[in-house]
């Protein structure tokens, strides 16, 4: 080969790059996503190479003004991608050259693909986790809105999917909002350990140019430049952070995708879902699937694949950059895309759910669910909670036998059970009356949804 080989790195090369391996190795068709990223990393580092007098008033404007054209071809979808050149760095780089001639080919000066990808794919997750963390917002402030309709709706609360006490619905949708919470302090977490800048790194071993770090650094709106470079050239593991981050996101929304799932069955009938959310079928006319709840539920199994993807990537590789790294975009990008759709689905159809209000408070009068207010009832009398817990035992066992709610005895029934009950019980064995009883915080009473509902609103805004 030539000098002049087409490759920008053909110099030591005899023989043409097998066609195979050329497509086997290239990444270009699907890391042109970060191509955005890649010329806005180019132009903070041109400008800080002008700045400290490695390119003169010319070449600087050059590279600016070359960039913004490939901008506008990208956009525009015009740009030529050529697998021969393997990556979104080198065919934009390629291309710069192309139209601005010498002045291209000085941008790499103090620069390598290994820090220039990992600067890429940072500033590329940052904005969209960004876009996550708004999403997340979103969903939240719609749950809120929900719960506080919905804070006096009565419904079973379940362990084991078996009827335990009664809860508000208020109440189970501030559980899945403090869910959401969480992922969302995770992810910012993960950002705040993403945002160093890798650029200056060069291949591995740092630059021998005077490169101001810092101020490319506060040109991209990084904290700070990286303080090793073999690391920041190799190590992927914000990327893995986030993906953890995504796969517990996904996993709560997958638990919720469950409920919704069961809720909207005829059995259920708690929830309707929106039918904008929902596909019918083409042989059993009566039938409304809940298709966006099961795909959301699906597709956390690809997301947590994609987490393991990126750890087994990652556990092998010496130090520094080795090419496996280039395996770390497609399950990446995957994964935003995923948690992305899911949230914007979810965050649309849950508050648009339609509760049952009639068919919750109808599961809830079944299954005994204010037994243990029974027992508490017992206790403020002065039996120890064990023996309560007895009496309420057989106080159920006896209506299971008579197809009778705990309500539903008389007060001489009750007294068999233990002389001590009086009138009073019955307000406690009530739906409303057990709910209201746990007026404590982090608890179910309607009472206190509307004080966490008002307390989250602020939370959410000011955080
Ligand atoms: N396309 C490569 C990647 O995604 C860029 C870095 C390549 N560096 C190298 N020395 N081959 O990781």
């Amino acid at each position: 080969m030539s000098k002049q080989d087409s490759r920008m790195w053909g110099g030591r090369f005899n023989e043409p790059t097998d066609a195979f391996v050329e497509a086997f190795t290239a990444s270009v068709g699907f890391d042109q996503r970060m191509a955005m990223v890649d010329i806005e990393g180019s132009l903070a580092h041109a400008k800080m190479l002008h700045k400290i007098g490695l390119l003169n008033d010319e070449e600087h404007a050059a590279i600016e003004n070359g960039m913004a054209k490939i901008q506008l071809e990208i956009k525009a979808g015009a740009f030529e991608w050529s697998v021969s050149l393997e990556d979104v760095h080198m065919n934009i780089e390629s291309r710069l050259t192309q139209i601005i001639g010498d002045a291209g080919k000085k941008l790499h000066t103090g620069r390598s693909r290994n820090d220039q990808v990992a600067t890429d794919i940072r500033l590329y997750l940052r904005t969209e986790i960004n876009q996550c963390l708004l999403q997340l917002r979103g969903f939240q402030s719609g749950l809120l809105d929900l719960a506080e309709r919905e804070a006096g709706t009565i419904l079973p609360g379940f362990t084991h999917m078996q009827v335990a006490q009664p809860i508000t619905f208020g109440h189970h949708m501030l559980a899945w909002f403090e869910m959401l919470d969480r992922d969302h302090s995770r992810l910012q977490d993960c950002l705040t350990r993403m945002n160093v800048m890798p650029l200056g790194s060069a291949a591995l071993a740092g630059t021998s140019y005077p490169l101001d770090r810092h101020y490319t650094a506060e040109l991209l709106g990084f904290d700070a430049p990286s303080r090793n470079s073999l690391d920041a050239v190799s190590d992927r593991d914000f990327a893995i952070e986030f993906c953890a981050a995504a796969a517990i996101c996904m996993t709560h929304m997958s638990r919720m995708a469950e409920e919704m799932v069961t809720w909207s069955t005829a059995q259920f009938n708690f929830v309707q879902l929106p039918d904008r959310y929902c596909t019918g079928s083409s042989i059993m006319p009566q039938k409304k699937n809940p298709d966006v709840p099961e795909l959301v539920r699906g597709k956390t199994g690809r997301v947590n694949g994609h987490l393991v993807c990126l750890l087994t990537l990652m556990k092998s590789q010496p130090l520094a950059y080795n090419k496996d790294n280039q395996e770390d975009k497609e399950p990446l990008f995957d994964t935003l895309d995923t948690l992305q759709g899911s949230l914007r689905a979810f965050a649309d159809m849950v508050p648009n759910l339609k509760v049952n209000r009639d068919s919750m408070y109808a599961a809830a009068k079944q299954g005994y669910a204010t037994a243990t207010d029974l027992a508490d009832y017992l206790v403020n009398k002065g039996l120890p909670f064990r023996d309560a817990h007895e009496v309420v035992g057989n106080a159920v066992a006896s209506g299971i036998e008579q197809g009778k709610d705990l309500s539903e005895f008389s007060l001489d029934e009750m007294k068999a059970f233990d002389s001590r009950i009086e009138n009073d019980v019955f307000d406690l064995l009530s739906l409303e009356g057990s709910v209201n009883a746990r007026n404590i915080l982090g608890g179910t009473a309607p009472a206190q949804v509307l004080f966490q509902v008002a307390a989250c609103r602020k939370m959410i805004v000011r955080k």
